[in-house]
């Protein structure tokens, strides 16, 4: 049976080139940022991650890992399955078509869960919920990769994000039909649920920002992290906020 049509799925095929329009490679940085720090992860989590270009690269980068690909739209994660298709590490992706608010979820079970420009979807009076049922899946050891846009510091800064928010959300608001109409830092949501910011980098003086968020039983040595200082990191060929 064909699984029911969802407003993303008519993005699915033009996904990419809307972005490398838009922002050039800097998306993919903003994903793929904080990846040698994820080296130690068994079982991830990615929520939300469109064509998979995020998921592509941890499992290349990641020969242990094992991934649940969970998206609301199929023609997005169809574009997924297709990108990783022939990767060594193909086997160990598992796709499921569901709505993260809802789709019943492992408790405990990940030890990296990974909302890369999703929770941006979702209005403030739902968010909080997303987050609490992906903490619930979460292990008490583990690791939360965020990676969104953000309303830098500063005047300037802070209105040209956010006119450009403003119409980012339009387009999405029209052509994925997203609810959410404004951006809601959920950086607060995450820490109630004990994770603690771990390393954060940011493009586009800061309208742009990968966060990696770290619950741990026992504190994280620089070394398991990758090597990177703790708090803050300049970003991969980009530009520190
Ligand atoms: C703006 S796109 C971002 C895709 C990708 N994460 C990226 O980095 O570009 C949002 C993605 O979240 C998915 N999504 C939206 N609402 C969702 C929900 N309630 N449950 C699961 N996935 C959802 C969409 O289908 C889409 O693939």
């Amino acid at each position: 049976m064909t699984p029911p049509r969802h407003p993303f799925d008519a993005l699915a095929a033009h996904y990419w080139w809307l972005e490398t329009v838009t922002f050039g490679p800097l998306l993919q940085r903003c994903r793929t940022a904080h990846l040698p720090r994820l080296a130690g992860c068994r079982r991830a989590l990615v929520v939300g991650d469109g064509d998979g270009r995020f998921l592509a690269e941890l499992l290349r980068a990641n020969p242990a890992v094992a991934a649940d690909s969970l998206d609301i739209s199929p023609g997005m994660l169809a574009a997924a399955r297709r990108r990783v298709r022939g990767l060594p590490g193909a086997g160990r992706a598992r796709f499921v078509v569901g709505d993260v608010r809802t789709v019943a979820l492992p408790a405990a079970a990940y030890d990296l869960v990974v909302t890369n420009f999703v929770l941006d979807c979702f209005p403030a009076d739902q968010l909080a919920g997303v987050v609490t049922r992906l903490a619930a899946a979460a292990a008490p050891d583990s690791l939360w990769l965020e990676g969104d846009f953000a309303v830098p510091a500063g005047r300037w800064r802070g209105q040209a994000a956010r006119l450009a928010l403003a119409g980012m959300y339009a387009a999405f608001r029209s052509a994925a039909r997203i609810s959410a109409a404004e951006l809601v830092d959920v950086g607060p949501l995450i820490a109630v649920h004990g994770f603690a910011p771990a390393a954060e980098m940011t493009w586009l003086g800061g309208f742009l920002r990968s966060r990696l968020w770290t619950r741990s039983t026992q504190r994280m040595s620089p070394v398991s992290m990758g090597r990177l200082p703790l708090g803050t990191a300049s970003g991969g060929g980009g530009r520190r906020g």
